[in-house]
């Protein structure tokens, strides 16, 4: 299995930005952490940063050929950006929506996310942990997946892939 991490604006600051809401981790430790839980389960992971909107929209691009999951943290574009919302439905590439803070808790601007509607799911609140906790969910994903297809296929229809009824 592959899946592709995709961070955006600002969160090459991590480590000395506002640590009191994002931790102290940089992002290179998040995404030694990542790639060595990854290693562990037999995942291949990618992991990018970029400042720019349309850069990541190429990505999004490239991520839906080469990868089987796509996990995001858009930074401040998750509130702002259709482009990248409409590149990963454009693309239907299985995505995760990630954030280190509870946004819930935080600025009113903040509740909103433009490509949550887009994802399989979000989650938010758990730091560093935000970024492991998707792996564990790309994996639970896949297998989920795996059965819904089973089904179909032996006649039974399934829509939710969570749905174990
Ligand atoms: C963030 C939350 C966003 O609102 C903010 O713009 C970020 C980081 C997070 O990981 O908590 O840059 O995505």
């Amino acid at each position: 299995m592959k899946i592709c991490y995709l961070n955006g604006p600002n969160l090459n600051l991590l480590g000395t930005r506002q640590p009191e809401i994002y931790g102290t981790s940089t992002l290179a430790d998040i995404a030694a952490l990542v790639r060595k839980r990854g290693a562990d389960r037999n995942i291949e992971v990618g992991f990018r940063q970029s400042n720019s909107e349309g850069q990541l929209v190429e990505w999004v691009h490239e991520i839906a050929t080469d990868y089987d999951y796509l996990v995001i943290n858009a930074a401040a574009y998750t509130h702002t950006s259709v482009a990248l919302r409409d590149a990963i439905s454009g693309t239907q590439i299985p995505t995760i929506e990630i954030h280190l803070s509870n946004v819930y808790s935080r600025e009113e601007f903040r509740h909103k996310s433009l490509i949550a509607p887009v994802c399989v799911g979000q989650i938010a609140g758990f730091g560093v942990d935000s970024y492991l906790l998707a792996l564990e969910a790309c994996v639970r994903l896949k297998k989920a997946t795996n059965v819904a297809k089973t089904e179909t296929s032996n006649g039974k229809k399934k829509k939710n892939p969570f749905d174990d009824k």
